[in-house]
């Protein structure tokens, strides 16, 4: 535990990167391992999430090297070739991690046991054992499908088409990543568009992947099996899920201009960008350019005087890590901010639906809370702030009211910021480099 304080800050100033990409780091590393030969990643995310990855890749038999911080090389075993694992992996907190690497477990011939902290094993992963159990591997876990579990691969697998009853990234990159060894075409059928990093990641490393669009508007990917694919070089966009912290603070702390450098705008990501401007956010995007297949660019947001909106349903795939921070923005804008479609956002770290109304309460902001929506009162003014926050092995809650507290009346505490790690070391330092405030209580600011 490591109990963090933010107070009033003053101007935010300054242009910064972004630590890499949560999502797609994960990616890199697990299609690295399914390549043949030297795979070399720059700017990969050394949060904890990513490390558990790495280290639970190595264990399957990958060979991964740190050269220097944030340039990692893979040197894979090609597609169907891990290793029988000696130990148990550990995922840590990462919902990404498992489900994604058990996909990738599913479809080669040996049994794998996965664990994960407090907070992962309370989660479900029922939405992938039932697409994986139907192309042939068997998952034997605790109840409601939760880990510590063991995935029993199969060596005969088939391909299948499956059309995901949630809008899950995570689901369908475990179907696709099972499908990497599965002879013959499988087709994952999504209604709702996510996070299409999987597919790019794929198809960079010359996977034969197809996306067409469907008449009722699904994406339908269809995936060619037991492909030989060789190492790439890969550069990890910035994390706009991380971004979005600076960038509400900056848009809430009077007199801030900052610019973040070469993140990731993924249009099937950057739904929180789209709403901020509907907030009347100023935002400026420039020098747009490609990444190992992904959309990059530099993101300049000034103070704004933001107010309330009604944010559709169906954008939540498109920023649903996003809603703790566009909260707290929205406690800061004049009139009220409706969102929807939240169930996902309960089934996260923890309940984050439930842990951002109760911190923005306590902050003395009017919400209210129903199963799948939030609503926040804004009143054009700082909230009162003042609140303890637990973070409850909540990354994101433990950052979104740090933010707030460096722009209300009192300073907010959290009670542990190592949570912050499993997705953005460097929070804290990076936050103060442009002029915030947030200080390891008991030290001296
Ligand atoms: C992710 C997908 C999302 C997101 C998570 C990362 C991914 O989860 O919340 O942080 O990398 O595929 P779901 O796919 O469960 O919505």
């Amino acid at each position: 535990m490591r109990p963090l304080n933010s107070g009033i800050a003053g101007p935010l100033r300054g242009k910064t990167d972004l630590p890499g990409d949560k999502s797609i780091s994960h990616r890199a590393l697990m299609i690295g391992a399914a390549a043949v030969g030297e795979t070399t990643i720059s700017n990969l995310l050394e949060g904890e999430d990513v490390l558990h990855t790495a280290a639970a890749l190595r264990v399957l038999g990958a060979e991964i090297a740190r050269d220097e911080p944030g340039l990692w090389h893979v040197y894979g075993r090609g597609v169907g070739g891990l290793a029988e694992p000696a130990q148990v992996l550990d995922m840590g907190n990462s919902g990404t991690g498992a489900r994604l690497i058990i996909g990738l477990l599913a479809t080669h011939s040996f049994v794998s046991c996965l664990t994960g902290d407090a907070s992962l094993t309370a989660r479900p992963m029922g939405r992938v054992a039932e697409p994986l159990e139907r192309m042939g591997a068997r998952i034997v876990a605790r109840s409601e499908c939760r880990l510590p579990l063991a995935v029993v691969g199969t060596s005969d697998p088939v391909p299948i088409e499956y059309r995901l009853p949630v809008a899950s990234a995570q689901v369908k990159s475990a179907i696709l990543l099972a499908a990497l060894n599965t002879p013959g075409r499988s087709t994952v059928i999504e209604p709702v568009g996510t996070r299409d990093h999987t597919e790019l990641m794929l198809s960079h490393f010359g996977v034969d992947l197809a996306v067409a669009e469907l008449e009722d508007g699904a994406r339908a990917i269809t995936l060619t099996g037991q492909p030989e694919i060789e190492g790439r070089t890969v550069r990890v966009p910035g994390d706009l899920s991380s971004a979005a912290f600076p960038a509400v603070a900056a848009l809430v702390i009077p007199g801030s201009e900052i610019t973040l450098a070469g993140v990731g705008v993924n249009p099937l990501r950057a739904g929180l960008i789209e709403t901020l401007g509907e907030m009347g956010a100023d935002i400026t995007i420039s020098n747009r350019r490609e990444e190992a297949g992904e959309p990059v660019a530099d993101i300049t947001l000034r103070t704004s005087a933001l107010r309330g909106v009604e944010v559709p349903a169906e954008r939540a795939p498109r920023m649903i890590d996003e809603y703790p921070i566009l909260a707290v923005a929205a406690a800061f804008a004049k009139g009220t901010t409706t969102m929807g479609g939240l169930s996902e956002l309960r089934i996260k770290e923890g309940d984050r639906l439930a842990a951002t109304a109760r911190g923005l309460e306590a902050s003395g902001v009017e919400v209210e809370r129903g199963e799948d929506a939030l609503v926040v009162h804004g009143t054009g003014g700082a909230p009162g702030g003042g609140a303890a926050i637990e973070t409850g092995y909540d990354h994101r809650i433990a950052m979104a009211f740090l933010v707030l507290g460096m722009a209300a009346k009192k300073p907010v505490r959290i009670d542990d910021g190592t949570v912050i790690d499993t997705s953005f070391p460097g929070f804290v330092e990076l936050m103060n480099r442009l002029g915030g405030s947030i200080v390891a209580e008991g030290e001296a600011p």
